[in-house]
């Protein structure tokens, strides 16, 4: 079987094709911009993290840090009035207006906390005491990050049928024509063979996980590595065709010769 390649094509189907890879291009930057900015806010920390996917797929339940260390008898040293002060103040809903309140003088968490726990708690500890990872408490900044509890519904499932049917029915049949173009360039066949297997298997898990991540953790996991995946196959099929369209090297047959063959 003779090989089609796109360097054959006559120049005008070549410069078509050539806009429509670059706008290829243009939608996926702007798909990973789209997410970034959909997802980046998500959990309330500066930043995109997989917490940021979790909580859109999965969701977030989480409780307080804090709570959670003080009732796990951490640290031993704290009195049992001093514990139960803290985990009064976690529980009564007013975390944030009660931190330093000149009205509990001394029973205040934040003077609980500089007496009990900035030994080892502050940014000035000694390297021994903070050797374990204990985080800097020494500023209701630091203290927020672990007072609260955090509990992040996910994306309601209909939303996720919405996401599902546009996404799917529409970049199935995207990679599939960049991977029918990318098997017409001069680029060994397996290893063209290899980047689409990588980019339809990619793109199959990852929105077969926006579902399964209700089920379980793991699927939080595929949907990132799964997108990342597709995202660079597919990337790479496109600046493979780029390439073959205006190379200047490699074997060429007239595009009389390309067609009948
Ligand atoms: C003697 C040193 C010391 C004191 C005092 C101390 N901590 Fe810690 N703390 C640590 C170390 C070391 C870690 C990290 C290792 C660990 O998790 O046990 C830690 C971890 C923590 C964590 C993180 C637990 C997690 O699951 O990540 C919290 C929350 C915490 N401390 C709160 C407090 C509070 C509140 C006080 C005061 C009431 C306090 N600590 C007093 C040494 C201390």
């Amino acid at each position: 079987m003779a090989t089609l390649r796109l360097r054959n094509l006559g120049i005008g189907f070549r410069m078509g094709l050539t806009g429509l890879l670059i706008t290829m291009l243009i939608g996926y930057a702007a798909s990973g911009l789209h997410l970034y900015w959909h997802y980046e806010p998500r959990d309330g920390r500066p930043g995109l993290s997989i917490n940021d996917i979790r909580s859109a797929y999965r969701g977030i339940d989480s409780p307080s840090i804090l709570a959670e260390s003080l009732r796990g008898g951490h640290p031993e040293t704290l009195s049992d009035v001093d514990r139960q002060a803290l985990l009064d103040w976690l529980a009564s809903g007013r975390v944030s207006e009660n931190y330093d309140s000149l009205d509990l003088g001394d029973d205040a968490p934040a003077e609980i906390i500089a007496m009990s726990c900035l030994s080892c708690h502050s940014r000035s500890a000694p390297a021994s005491e903070r050797d374990a990872g204990a985080m800097p408490l020494e500023y209701w900044n630091d203290v927020s990050k672990i007072a609260f509890a955090v509990k992040i519904e996910p994306v309601p499932l209909r939303i996720v049928a919405i996401s599902t049917h546009t996404h799917a029915l529409a970049m199935a049949p995207l990679t599939l024509v960049i991977g029918v173009m990318a098997f017409a360039t001069i680029f060994p066949r397996r290893f063209v063979a290899g980047v689409f297997a990588v980019a339809g298997l990619a793109l199959a898990a990852d929105i077969s996980s926006w579902w399964l991540a209700r089920l379980g953790d793991i699927w939080v996991y595929v949907i990132v590595i799964g997108g990342m995946l597709y995202f660079i196959a597919s990337v790479l099929m496109i600046l493979m065709s780029l390439v073959e369209l205006w190379r200047p090297f490699g074997p060429r047959n007239s595009p009389r010769e390309a067609i009948s063959s």
